[in-house]
């Protein structure tokens, strides 16, 4: 289930948030995730935002579906970009064996948790077998809404670790970090990098 205040507070704050996020040249989790993906992969950018990562992917060789629920966020992207992001959320993802590569960065945070297992197993079915899993995420335990009005998931380590692990993917690489975001509060993060293993 889509969370509408959370998509209402993208809507309004789509520039300030791109200029938050917005690089030039990928960094190192980006970039490794490239690295493990087949030159002209095909990579579905879920919760693309400004889609900022999409085109530093798209400069890379590899083909993009980018995503968001929010309507501003697309428009900013295909404005920016000329990339072809298109509308959808996490609920509308039925694609099978179709992708090489899933980037979930920092997106999946405002799904439910009752939903999170089926978006997982989603994500799963969508990629080719051995496809390649990023996703971001905001530690910590429990929902909660954030300053600004947006509704979070918080896992812990092991938790998130458990539900990628469950869902069929072997991790490939983590990383942790802490900075503020579009709330200026400041939050702890993990990234996990996994492949489709059944
Ligand atoms: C923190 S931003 C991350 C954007 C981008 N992935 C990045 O790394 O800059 C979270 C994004 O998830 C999108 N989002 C939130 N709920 C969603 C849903 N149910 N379906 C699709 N996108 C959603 C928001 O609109 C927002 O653009």
């Amino acid at each position: 289930m889509t969370d509408d205040e959370t998509i209402a507070v993208y809507n309004d704050q789509v520039e300030k948030y791109a200029t938050l996020v917005t690089t030039d040249k990928p960094g190192a989790i980006l970039q490794g995730f490239m690295d493990a993906l087949p030159k002209d992969g095909y990579v579905l950018d879920l919760g693309c935002g400004p889609a900022n990562s999409s085109a530093m992917m798209r400069e890379q060789g590899l083909r993009v579906d980018p995503v968001d629920a929010s309507q501003e966020m697309v428009a900013h992207a295909n404005k920016t970009y000329d990339i072809n992001a298109r509308q959808a959320t996490f609920d509308d993802l039925q694609e099978l064996n179709t992708y090489d590569g899933v980037w979930a960065n920092f997106s999946l945070l405002h799904a439910p948790m009752e939903d999170f297992s089926k978006y997982l197993k989603a994500i799963h079915s969508a990629l080719v077998p051995n496809g390649i899993f990023h996703i971001g995420m905001k530690l910590g335990e429990g929902m909660m809404r954030d300053s600004i009005g947006r509704m979070y998931s918080y896992y812990t380590e092991e938790d998130l670790t458990q539900h990628v692990k469950a869902t069929g993917f072997t991790i490939l690489d983590k990383t942790f970090g802490e900075e503020p975001g579009l709330s200026g509060e400041i939050a702890p993060w993990m990234t996990i990098l996994s492949r489709r293993t059944d």
